[in-house]
């Protein structure tokens, strides 16, 4: 047994052969205290599982449905980190389940596995997070100029698209909007987009061939005026978008331009 706890085993039966020995560690039994339930009732059950170097939450979440809770509801994809379909609340924080290693976290304690609340619950782990799909819907669209050449090209400065390429990353776990206060404690989902469609708003207003104005509604429908940056969303974004200081922030800026500088309230009355 190593210092830590865990234990190394060979597992070879070759005994007879010295260089296929391959020492594999094995770490003790852990215990997942999982959501179970639907809308109508749930409440945390506890497993114990086997769990062994190199595993991730979203593994041991499958043991335990391959092993002793065949009806557990978990949604997931890729197990890459690339599809945001694997978003819950490990020990309380918002994370994607196939990223999240067991190494990382104590696990002489048990390890909470919760679905994201702010949204609602359909079973166990999974939640309805249909709401983000309309809220994208109502947004006014990608709207490029003419393309500037008589082949259909469009001719940009490569500083302009690096700069919305970071808010392209995003992989629609929708973790930002589960941690953001807004819709997580005040569940203002009619008031406020929330933080991934700031990114999304910011990747198509900074584009540099986008002709769109998307100011006003940012202002009104939106609800960016209840952002009060205070960076959670940035905190754990997996994709590492600095969501609020290069999305939030600056149209924030461009909506206080538009609507509050004095000089343009002037001309706006006067251009009526
Ligand atoms: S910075 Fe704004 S959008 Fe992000 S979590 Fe905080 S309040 Fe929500
Ligand atoms: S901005 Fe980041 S946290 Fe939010 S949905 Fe996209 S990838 Fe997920
Ligand atoms: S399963 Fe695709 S991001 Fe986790």
């Amino acid at each position: 047994m190593s210092g830590d706890g865990r234990v190394t085993a060979d597992v070879t039966d070759n005994s007879h052969c010295e260089a296929n020995r391959q020492p594999i560690t094995i770490m003790a039994k852990a215990t997942f205290r999982i959501w179970r339930g639907n809308a109508d009732g749930a409440e945390f059950v506890d497993y114990d599982t086997e769990v062994s170097e190199g595993m991730v939450v979203l593994d041991a979440v499958h043991r335990i449905q391959a092993e002793q809770a065949n009806d557990m509801a978990v949604r997931w994809n890729c197990k890459a980190g690339k599809c945001g379909s694997c978003s819950a609340e490990v020990n309380g924080q918002p994370k994607l389940m196939c990223m999240t290693r067991l190494n990382d976290l104590p696990l002489d304690e048990p390890v909470t596995v919760e679905p994201m609340r702010a949204f609602p619950l359909i079973k166990d782990l999974v939640t309805d997070v249909s709401w983000n799909f309309k809220v994208k819907e109502k947004m006014k669209p990608f709207t490029p100029r003419p393309p500037d050449a008589e082949d259909g090209t469009w001719r940009m400065e490569q500083e302009d698209i690096d700069h919305v390429q970071e808010f392209r990353k995003c992989i629609e776990c929708f973790l930002c909007q589960d941690v953001c206060h807004v819709l997580r404690e005040h569940d203002l989902h009619d008031e406020f987009i929330g933080p991934r469609f700031f990114v999304y708003a910011a990747s198509l207003e900074m584009h540099p061939i986008d002709t769109e104005n998307r100011l006003e509604e940012l202002k009104d429908s939106d609800g960016i005026g209840y952002c009060n940056i205070t960076k959670c969303c940035t905190k754990v974004c997996p994709e590492h978008i600095t969501i609020t200081d290069n999305a939030i922030i600056p149209l924030k800026e461009r909506v206080v331009d538009e609507f509050y500088d004095p000089i343009k309230k002037l001309f706006r009355v006067f251009s009526r």
